[in-house]
């Protein structure tokens, strides 16, 4: 053996590049690497014991069966070498419903189950339709508890909030305080992303809640917020957070939105999205020429509480629109 072959670093892949994550659709395949491994492969992402190292992940881009191929050129026979195969299976769907190596029998499979009566949630679901470049894409709301075919759906998509929102985890499918929203294309019937939601219910105080007309009432937390990587940048994070959040606007159990550890690109499509809607509302223009007399804490949260904005996110806003009018 080559003395170079005795080097850790030869056997050492880092994971992010190893791991091609694939959309399979009718038009071909759109390829792409995850931002984060650390939960499948551990906090180093790298993975020991293979040479050219290639895991592929691939989704058919309707139901998103998935389908598993691991590929090396040589393969160290230690203790050490880890079982690649095997980590990314376990964060994968159970009862067969991935498939390992036989391409032939992935396309079969997912080719039957599209032809085989796959089809959108029911219409009851549907919260918001919009239009993008011709296409017509709808947001459902649901709850896994009640759909065997969505919970199927969300085991299938739910290692992409692993690989790409930090500090993700599984959501437990059996907790009924937990919604989900799906973003589908209408025609096509492909899943363009998906959000989970946590209702937290708001326990005012125990006079309240001895009344007999007591209505629960709810903060709902947005906590994975995901557009699959081929169609970001094109709107569908804004019509779908906007869908979300008129939802809740007008929904009257729901007293406030919040978002759990947004990140930077969140942030900013939040602020975008909640600037427009207060400016839709007449908010912007509320403030005079001389604001101070608006710019006073009752005001404020009565505006807060009327828009459910989270009080931190409504004050940064405010200053936002402050700043923007010159003050
Ligand atoms: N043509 C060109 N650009 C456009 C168009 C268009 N038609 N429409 C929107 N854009 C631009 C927007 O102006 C924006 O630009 P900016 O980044 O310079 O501000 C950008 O595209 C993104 O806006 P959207 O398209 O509305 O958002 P997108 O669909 O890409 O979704 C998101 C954003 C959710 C962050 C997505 O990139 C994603 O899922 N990333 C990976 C996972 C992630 O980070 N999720 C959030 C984690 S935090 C949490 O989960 C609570």
């Amino acid at each position: 053996m080559d003395l170079s072959n005795f080097k850790p670093e030869v056997w050492t892949t880092s994971s992010n590049s190893a791991l091609k994550v694939s959309l399979v659709g009718k038009d071909g395949a759109v390829q792409f690497t995850p931002t984060f491994t650390y939960p499948i492969f551990g906090e180093s992402e790298q993975i020991f014991g293979y040479k050219d190292l290639t895991i592929h992940l691939a989704f058919d881009s309707v139901t998103f069966k998935p389908f598993v191929n691991v590929k090396y050129s040589s393969k160290l026979d230690t203790d050490e070498t880890e079982d690649v195969e095997k980590k990314l299976l376990d964060v994968l769907p159970k009862d067969d419903d991935v498939i390992v190596k036989d391409e032939v029998k992935w396309v079969d499979s997912f080719e039957a189950e599209q032809s085989g009566g796959y089809s959108l949630p029911p219409d009851k679901y549907e919260i918001e339709e919009y239009e993008i470049d011709g296409e017509n894409y709808a947001v459902f709301k649901t709850n896994l508890t009640k759909s065997k075919d969505l919970k199927k759906l969300h085991r299938r998509v739910q290692i992409f909030s692993l690989l790409f929102i930090e500090a993700a985890s599984y959501i437990d499918e059996d907790d009924s305080n937990w919604d989900v929203f799906w973003l589908f294309n209408k025609t096509t019937k492909q899943c363009i992303g998906y959000v989970t939601a946590y209702m937290y219910w708001n326990y005012a105080n125990a006079s309240q809640f001895d009344r007999d007309n007591y209505t629960k009432h709810f903060r709902g937390k947005i906590s994975q917020f995901l557009i699959f990587p081929p169609y970001q940048g094109k709107g569908h994070g804004s019509k779908l957070y906007q869908a979300i959040f008129s939802h809740w606007l007008n929904a009257t159990n729901v007293i406030e939105l919040t978002v759990e550890d947004p990140n930077e690109s969140f942030d900013d499509l939040r602020d975008r999205n909640d600037l427009e809607f207060l400016k839709k509302q007449g908010f912007f223009a509320e403030f005079s020429d001389d604001s101070n007399d608006f710019v006073e804490d009752n005001w404020l949260v009565e505006k807060q509480l009327k828009y459910k904005l989270e009080k931190r996110q409504f004050s940064r806003l405010v200053e936002m629109i402050l700043f923007s009018k010159g003050f």
